[in-house]
């Protein structure tokens, strides 16, 4: 049984459809990466896995039950977590606390005390290389920082999936090497399911993912592995406007 099943989902803003008849499985333990272009519908879509939408039409189904209808809170405690691809840490609240909170509302919610949010915080933040700023407040990091910080907020919340939306977005050659190195790892020691988009970062796309989904106004494209799907002229279409990827 996948751990996360998309079948035949759709979400509608008034006349646009969003996300067009989506259907997707992702296995326990695998990466998988999300591309397309901009507006093409890959936010949309994690919304609707992580239930900040519910779709108009289709199911979800995660870790053997079925959870179209459950709120974003049940979803995170049954394993869903998540970054956002615009920051949004709590305002007057530290590092620590920010990550903290994520633990608190994951899947371990209900099961730990306040202290031992701020132990998992804390081993997070490092893992991140936030340390030297674990005290500080969230609102005062850069950007750069605060997309680790929403990795290290996510990774507390101790999921079965994680959902990264475009984590490595403006981060120099470096830091994306060293952010794909890590979630990597974590992925490894922690067997979570990583679902990245990386759309404007091939190669940190290709570096993480084993297989990835196109999506094109909505819909999928095609999917597959990595190397494969992106080799191919229809994705080099939509993805570059041209026929041949770059320096062919
Ligand atoms: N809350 C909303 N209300 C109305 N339209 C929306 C809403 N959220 C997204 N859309 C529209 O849905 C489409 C898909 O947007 P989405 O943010 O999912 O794309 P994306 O693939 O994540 O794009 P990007 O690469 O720019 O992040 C776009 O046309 C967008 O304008
Ligand atoms: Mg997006």
């Amino acid at each position: 049984m996948p751990l996360l099943e998309l079948d035949g989902v759709s979400k509608r803003f008034g006349g646009l459809i969003a996300v067009n008849d989506v259907s997707l499985k992702i296995e326990k333990g695998e990466s998988f990466g999300i591309v397309g272009p901009n507006g093409s519908g890959k936010t949309t879509l994690f919304n609707l896995i992580s239930g900040i939408y519910r779709p108009d039409s289709g199911r979800i189904f995660f870790d053997g039950q079925e959870i179209t209808e459950l709120p974003p809170y049940r979803r995170a405690q049954l394993g869903i977590g998540r970054s956002f691809q615009i920051p949004r840490p709590f305002k007057g609240a530290t590092v620590r606390e920010n990550v903290a909170v994520g633990a608190l509302f994951g899947t371990l919610s209900g099961k730990i005390d306040v202290d031992s949010a701020l132990e998992i915080a804390d081993h997070y933040i490092e893992v991140v290389g936030l340390h030297e700023k674990r005290n500080d407040e969230a609102e005062r990091l850069t950007a750069v920082e605060k997309k680790l910080l929403e990795l290290a907020r996510a990774l507390a919340m101790k999921p079965k999936l994680l959902l990264l939306d475009e984590v490595v977005a403006g981060m120099n050659p470096k830091d994306v090497d060293r952010v794909v190195d890590l979630i990597k790892r974590v992925k490894e020691e922690e067997e979570i399911a990583v679902v990245a988009m990386v759309e404007h970062v091939i190669p940190a796309v290709m570096k993480f993912a084993e297989r990835i989904m196109v999506m094109h106004e909505g819909r999928k494209m095609v999917e597959g592995p990595t190397l494969e799907v992106l080799m191919m002229d229809e994705v080099a279409m939509v993805y570059f406007g041209e026929s041949k990827l770059p320096g062919e």
